[in-house]
Order: C-alpha cells, then sequence, then structure tokens
C-alpha cells in the first residue's frame, strides 16, 4: 500500500466537514459554487479550507483571484496560503498555471500527495472543487476522503440533468452523503429539474439565476460577494451548517 494514503486521515482528522462541489457535467458551475460557497463560510466565521482537484482545467485561483507566483510555505507538509482568510491548495501552485496533461495513473498520485502533504489545521469545512464527469478524481475522492459529502451543481437543462443522474445513482449505489441540488444558471422558471430528482430522494436546495454580471467580478471576490449569484447561492448555507 502506498504509504502516503495513511496520513490522509491524518491530515484531515481536524476538518470538521468535508464538502465535494460535483456534477456528472462540465460548465455547469461546480468551480463558482465551491470558490463562492468557500468565501461565504469564511465571511461568516467558520473556519473553510478550498481544494481544487479540477487538475486539467483549475479555476478555483482565478476566480479568487489568487497570486500563485508565491510557493506556499513548507513545514512538516505544505501550509494552504490564506486567501481571503480561506486557507487555499491546488495544483497550480506547483504547476505555476501551465498546461498539465495527466494520464490516469498521474492523476491518483497528484491528489494522494496534495491530501498527504497539506496541512489544513482545524477546519469547518473543506470545501472541493471537483473536475467535470465521474472519473479519477471523483473515484480517489471517494476512496480516499472517508468523510466527504457530496453538493451537486446543475443547469436547468435536461442533458445536464442526463449526465448528474448518472453521479447520483453511482453516490447512492454506493450510499454516499449527498447535501442536495443545487440549480444554477436559470432563465426561465422550470420544474423539470425538481420533478427529476423528487423521485430520487434528493432534496433541492436551492435555484441560482444566470447572472449576467458575474464575469466582471471573476477574480475579485469583493464584488462577487456583492452579486444575485452569492445572494442566491447563500440560502443553501443554513441547509449546510
Ligand atoms: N449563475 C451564473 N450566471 C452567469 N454565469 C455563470 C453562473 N454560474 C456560472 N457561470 C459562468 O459559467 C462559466 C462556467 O462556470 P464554472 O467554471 O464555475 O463551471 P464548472 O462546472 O466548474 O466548469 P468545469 O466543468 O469546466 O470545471 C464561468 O464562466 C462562470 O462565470
Ligand atoms: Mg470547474
Amino acid at each position: 500500500m502506498d504509504p502516503r494514503v495513511s496520513i490522509i486521515d491524518k491530515r484531515l482528522q481536524s476538518v470538521k466537514r468535508i464538502i465535494a462541489v460535483a456534477s456528472g457535467k462540465g460548465g455547469v458551475g461546480k468551480s463558482l459554487v465551491a470558490s463562492s460557497l468557500a468565501l461565504s463560510l469564511s465571511k461568516k466565521g467558520y473556519a473553510v479550507g478550498l481544494l481544487d482537484l479540477d487538475l486539467y482545467g483549475p479555476s478555483s485561483h482565478i476566480i479568487l483571484g489568487v497570486p500563485i507566483n508565491r510557493f506556499p510555505e513548507e513545514e512538516k507538509g505544505i501550509i494552504p496560503p490564506d486567501v481571503q482568510g480561506i486557507k487555499f491548495m491546488s495544483l497550480v501552485y506547483f504547476t505555476e498555471d501551465k498546461p498539465s496533461p495527466f494520464r490516469g495513473l498521474d492523476i491518483s498520485n497528484i491528489i494522494i500527495e496534495l491530501l498527504s502533504i497539506t496541512q489544513w489545521g482545524n477546519l469547518d469545512f473543506l470545501i472541493i472543487d471537483m473536475p467535470p464527469g465521474i472519473g479519477d478524481e471523483t473515484l480517489d475522492v471517494i476512496n480516499l476522503i472517508k468523510k466527504g459529502e457530496f453538493l451537486i451543481v446543475t443547469t436547468p437543462s435536461k442533458v445536464s440533468m442526463g449526465a448528474v443522474s448518472k453521479l447520483l445513482m453511482i453516490l447512492k449505489e454506493l450510499q454516499l452523503p449527498i447535501i442536495g441540488i443545487v440549480e444554477n444558471m436559470i432563465m426561465t422558471p422550470s420544474k423539470y429539474v425538481k420533478q427529476h430528482i423528487s423521485c430520487r430522494g434528493v432534496p433541492y436546495l436551492t435555484e441560482i439565476a444566470f447572472d449576467q454580471h458575474l464575469e466582471e467580478t471573476i477574480g475579485n471576490p469583493t464584488q462577487l460577494m456583492k452579486t444575485t449569484f452569492m445572494n442566491d447561492l447563500d440560502k443553501i448555507i443554513d441547509r449546510i451548517t
């Protein structure tokens, strides 16, 4: 067995809740939800960490405007730099945001390495920004992080729900905790997602309207906090805390 795997539990032992923001579908707003949720919880006084596990297309650092030119401090592991009160860890500190193509085995290796070297310390929440789909990263999170819970993001599209349904089926089959579904980028009212998940016993958490001013706030957390996106997302805080 990889000796690093046995360290992961120890690294996460002082983290109360671990929430993986996932979806079967790409481009539905996982990274925006993960980063904004971390930001919002942190501003409310919770101790929060954010781990970007989208190794092919990391983007949390872009959303939060994280400077990546400074390598994190080392002290018997790696100390996640403080970003807006959030302890933030991403592969971009190591790749300096250069293109980094990986094969499957590399992915698992990187995830094990990140989880075994990062010193999160005491956290109320560790939010994980997951890549799209049900690939190595999702399987690794399921296998390596025992107390992981899943927050699922979808758009109102039948195409998105088609992919999300498959992820829900797998999570249900493995009896993993699903906090619920966030329906993002709503432009016209529709009951499709609500109806679709009601028979699956998955909680519907909130709807987030399409926010045409969101793009202007990317990289600027202070402005991001003032968006209608954040206002809509904030409605799930009570369901999570
Ligand atoms: N409610 C919204 N209103 C307007 N734009 C949005 C909304 N949610 C997300 N976006 C935009 O949609 C794009 C995709 O969002 P994001 O990167 O968070 O998706 P993702 O699911 O993480 O994508 P990927 O699967 O590539 O990781 C971004 O440009 C983001 O700013
Ligand atoms: Mg993303």
